[in-house]
């Protein structure tokens, strides 16, 4: 088991360009395997959930031809060759590891085949919640068949000739909207899903470079099956969610200047920024390309950081931030309170508990919600032998925890990482070590931005 061994920062590098999208590296595939035709998909996330997502096509018939690869042999550049909409009927159960992605999108694809076919995942993966998309692809006419109340893995799903419904979400989220609009596809008619909250729009942003059309109007996003994909080349903007670390680790250093290159900027997933502007960073963010999937940079400027309440709206904007913000919240003077986010209770693991737990290590105050928590933000930071849990984002929010803890900080089961950010340690040792692109903090700490345009807090 990997232990992870943090020490105090040291050096904030200028910039950082961050690996793919993990939510638009996961459509990129599936997508592409659903056309006919290739595909070709450059700066793919090539991390463990993607690389499901990508042999579970790939099981279903889909073809793959790695073009460029990371320095370790995994696919950043690879072309997609799909033979249509009817996909082939896989020769076993089909393993999507950690991802709840892979299965919930999965599903949706799988509910219009006339086959029958088996997800399976990892320990964590069979504990989440599959209810969600079983009780939605039932009413369109599939079967979804699971472990228990709420549906676990190994689910097995039943293709049919689906009809269309109309279906009003019960929690926001993402992946059951995407699971609902992906089994419309294949229904005939119009199918629609109501959310509660808007979530994040790749779905429909990457039907539309498919040129798969849907309909927005207001809350309601409709779908009308019988539309071909057709494949366009593709390029994965850097993953905003993966930025968060570096974005916290700057906000929180008073005069750090970094700026995040070619990173995603799609507005249902830019609510960290709006959140550390309201803590008091200073942040500028430069759309260079509007088409389809926003991309650009992102320029922050540290501070002494202030509380501040998470909850409502934002939340689906800001699900998979909320443990490193939780951190920034232990950084920032006052109590944040993060509420309305019963939703982290069933990720890769208990993100309120283990959030909870690995501050209270570290000397924080916490208290627990059911739905969030209140972090008593601005006294030290102590080191402390902390687990992930399992949980990437668990891991990486606190190796940045560590960076601003007296003493060593020590996690334990960081393998996980691999599952968004293969990369993230080789990225740590730039802010533990110093590099060629990085200045000494002490330099940055003398060259204060002035004049630096506020965000507006509004946007
Ligand atoms: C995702 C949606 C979110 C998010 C997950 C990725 C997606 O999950 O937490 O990391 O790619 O659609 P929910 O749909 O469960 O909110």
């Amino acid at each position: 088991m990997a232990t992870l061994k943090v020490r105090k920062l040291k050096s904030i590098p200028l910039e950082l360009t961050v690996p793919g999208d993990k939510s638009i590296s996961h459509r990129s595939v599936m997508f592409a395997g659903l056309c006919s035709g290739t595909t070709i998909i450059e700066n793919f996330l090539p991390s463990d959930d993607c690389l499901c997502s990508l042999n579970a096509m790939k099981a279903l018939g889909a073809e793959a031809e790695i073009l460029e690869t990371t320095e370790d042999g995994k696919p950043t550049k690879l072309a997609v060759t799909g033979h249509g909409m009817k996909l082939a009927k896989p020769g076993g159960p089909i393993d999507c590891g950690n991802s709840g992605t892979t299965m919930r999108l999965m599903s949706g694809i799988l509910a219009g085949q006339d086959f029958a076919s088996t997800l399976f995942g990892d320990e964590s993966l069979s504990k989440r919640p599959m209810k969600r998309v079983a009780d939605p692809l039932s009413l369109l006419g599939a079967s979804m068949k699971g472990l228990g109340d709420k549906i676990c893995a190994p689910i097995t799903i039943l293709g049919k000739k689906l009809r269309p419904i109309s279906y009003q979400l019960p929690v926001a989220s993402a992946q059951v909207k995407s699971a609902i609009l992906l089994a419309g596809l294949q229904a005939s008619g119009k199918t629609s899903v109501v959310e509660p909250v808007p979530t994040r729009d790749h779905t429909e942003r990457l039907l539309a470079h498919f040129h798969v059309k849907t309909v927005r109007d207001g809350s309601t996003v409709s779908i009308y099956g019988g539309q071909k994909p057709d494949p366009e080349n593709l390029y994965v903007p850097g993953d905003i969610s993966s930025a968060a670390f570096w974005l916290v680790a700057a906000a929180a250093t008073p005069g750090a200047q970094l700026t995040i290159k070619n990173v995603g900027l799609n507005p249902t997933r830019t609510g960290i920024l709006n959140v550390l502007v309201r803590m008091g960073a200073q942040i500028s963010d430069y759309v260079e390309q509007s088409e389809g999937e926003p991309r650009g940079n992102i320029v922050i400027h540290g501070g002494e950081l202030n509380a501040t309440v998470i909850g409502g709206q934002e939340i689906p904007n800001v699900i998979d931030e909320l443990p490193i913000l939780a951190v920034a919240a232990a950084l920032a003077r006052g109590q944040t309170v993060i509420k309305d986010a019963r939703e982290l209770r069933v990720k890769e693991t208990d993100r309120i508990a283990a959030v909870a737990q690995n501050l209270r290590l570290m000397g924080v105050h916490v208290d627990e919600f059911e739905d969030g928590m209140e972090i008593f933000g601005g006294s030290p930071l102590k080191g402390a032998e902390l687990t992930s849990f399992g949980d990437h984002r668990i891991a990486m929010a606190f190796a940045i925890a560590g960076l601003f803890a007296e003493g060593v900080t020590e996690i334990e089961n960081t393998e996980c990482i691999a599952t968004s950010y293969p990369n993230f340690v080789e990225h740590l040792e730039l802010f533990l070590n110093g590099s060629t692109t990085g200045v000494d903090r002490i330099d940055v700490i003398n060259r204060m931005p002035r004049g630096f345009a506020d965000r507006n807090p509004q946007d």
